[in-house]
């Protein structure tokens, strides 16, 4: 394991990311973690994270100096190389400006970090203060014009230091020099595969499990279906899932989630109708903040209500994400988000809880469901949100308007299917405004409703753009939800990026 210890720095999850990349497993630790934390850790290397602060600041983010005496090979990352240099008698210059962007570094006689790497190559910098002195008994591997020190090592310590950031994509050598440090210096291994970690991961869950019960919400989401998949694969009957139809999901999604996970997996799965229950509950409701209200409470209920039905259940499963635990866990993480688990379950439930992705970053949550055969249309689902279609028909819901907003995110799914866009659209479905124009169709005037369709490209949802699908895509698309989808004369596209928008429309 390759610890990356953090300080900050907006880069930090990338560097585990690369790491894992490599086929070498990594994670990423609070700065506070202490040497003998460390020690019982037994990482075999450390990596300081790039940060904000500048050694100088009284209260700036520090880590155990003893971690330099652990014998474990460390690499410094910007912030993580002045700190190195502060702690061993370095000089590190305070500076008021930031340098940021590409620059060009020269690369000193064959230093051990950069392998056989050209001499001359272009880095990423995003730094304010820099090493102009490198410590006694540390060589300088590289300078650059602003940097008489953009690179040191000590050899016999195996203490290495960075002022760029290999880790981003712009340093032309990054995942080059990344892979000396953790191969060549560390002496990893690249055993880190998908398919080792499903043989690990269920090792473990029979380990915690034991003989005992597991009950999983399954949504159909990627998330809750990896989970009841690995889980299912570790303990079979002993897990039970509740998945909970509230009527508000998109065309088909239930029988396919039924079809899978009841009938491919053979797991026990009880499907739990409560289309009426949750639709009397919304009948006369339009304010978006109370549709949200109700559905999550009534989510809860429905689910309390089977859960009680259940005996002996030891462990609730959840999805939770590695991203969930480190942007609430490192202290130093700038966007701090909300989790958004399972529908919010009940917090008085008496379960022990078990969460076996809570290592994983998404894009390797779904690398393990293929590997456990979970099918790519729930693997590669877009995000949907918990309350469903409910937000997507603007206003007081009715059975016809979810009807509409059903049978026209079908039509749009199937055309961005066909297009061969829908993995690099990130979101895409269609709304329902509450209120009609005028049309004409046939010879005969029309007084219907508008579609709006809502597209876009993010990384994580908090930033959007709106997606720029062709015209003739959007023309197909446009004339088969009028064609197809009744009490529709009018489809709108949305072109307006989150912010100001937001992704949904209520
Ligand atoms: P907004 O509309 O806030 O959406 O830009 C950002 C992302 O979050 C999803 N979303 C939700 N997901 N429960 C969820 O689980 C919710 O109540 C909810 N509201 C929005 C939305 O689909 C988008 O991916």
């Amino acid at each position: 394991m390759i610890l990356v210890l953090d300080f900050g720095s907006q880069y930090n999850q990338l560097i585990t990311r690369r790491i894992r990349e490599f086929g070498v497993y990594s994670e990423l630790h609070s700065h506070r973690l202490t040497a003998e934390d460390i020690r019982r850790m037994n990482p075999k290397g450390i990596i300081l994270s790039g940060g904000p602060n500048s050694v100088y600041e009284e209260n700036s983010f520090r880590c155990d100096p003893e971690i330099f005496d652990l014998d474990i090979p460390v690499l410094g990352i910007c912030y993580g190389m002045q700190l190195m240099t502060h702690h061993f008698g370095g000089n590190v210059q305070r500076a008021d400006e930031r340098e940021y962007g590409k620059a060009n570094i020269h690369v000193q006689e064959s230093p051990r970090l950069f392998g056989g790497l050209p001499k001359e190559q272009v880095v990423w910098m995003s730094h304010s203060d820099k090493v102009i002195e490198a410590p006694q008994g540390f060589a300088v591997d590289a300078v650059n014009e602003s940097c008489p020190v953009a690179a040191m090592s000590h050899q016999e310590k195996s203490l290495y230091g960075v002022q760029f950031h290999p880790e981003v994509r712009h340093s032309e050598y990054g995942n080059d020099l990344l892979k000396q440090f953790v191969f060549q210096i560390c002496e990893s291994k690249a055993e880190w595969t998908m398919e080792n970690l499903v043989e690990l991961e269920v090792e473990k869950i029979r380990e915690q499990v034991g003989d005992q019960k597991v009950l999983c919400a399954l949504s159909g989401g990627v998330d809750s279906s990896v989970v009841a998949a690995l889980i299912h694969k570790a303990i079979g009957d002993q897990l039970t899932c509740i998945f909970v139809d509230h009527g508000l999901l998109r065309k088909n999604e239930a029988d396919s989630v039924m079809e899978t996970f009841g009938g491919d997996f053979n797991m026990n799965v009880i499907k739990v109708d409560a289309q009426e229950r949750f639709m009397s509950k919304l009948h006369g409701v339009s304010d978006p903040e109370e549709k949200r209200k109700i559905i999550g409470n009534e989510f809860i209920y429905v689910f309390d209500d089977e859960a009680d039905k259940l005996k002996d259940i030891d462990f609730l499963a959840q999805g939770t994400l590695y991203t969930d635990i480190i942007e609430s866990g490192t202290e130093t993480a700038q966007t701090i988000k909300s989790h958004h688990n399972v529908g919010g379950l009940p917090e008085n439930m008496q379960f022990k809880l078990i969460e076996p992705l809570n290592t994983l970053f998404k894009d390797e949550v779904r690398a393990l469901g293929t590997e456990l055969g979970v099918p790519d249309e729930i693997v590669w689902r877009q995000p949907f949100p918990g309350p469903g279609l409910a937000i997507r028909v603007l206003g007081e819901i009715t059975e016809e308007k979810l009807e509409i907003v059903r049978e026209s995110d079908a039509v749009l799914r199937d055309e961005i299917k066909k297009a061969g866009l829908d993995r690099d659209v990130w979101q895409y479905f269609t709304v329902l405004p509450d209120f009609r124009s005028v049309g004409v169709m046939g010879d005969a005037r029309t007084y219907d409703y508008t579609v709006g369709i809502r597209a876009v490209t993010s990384v994580d949802g908090m930033t959007s753009d709106w997606a720029r699908i062709p015209f003739d895509i959007l023309e197909k698309i446009s004339n088969r939800i009028v064609n197809e989808v009744q009490h529709v004369n009018r489809i709108v596209y949305d072109v307006t990026s989150k912010p100001p928008s937001t992704i949904e429309w209520e």
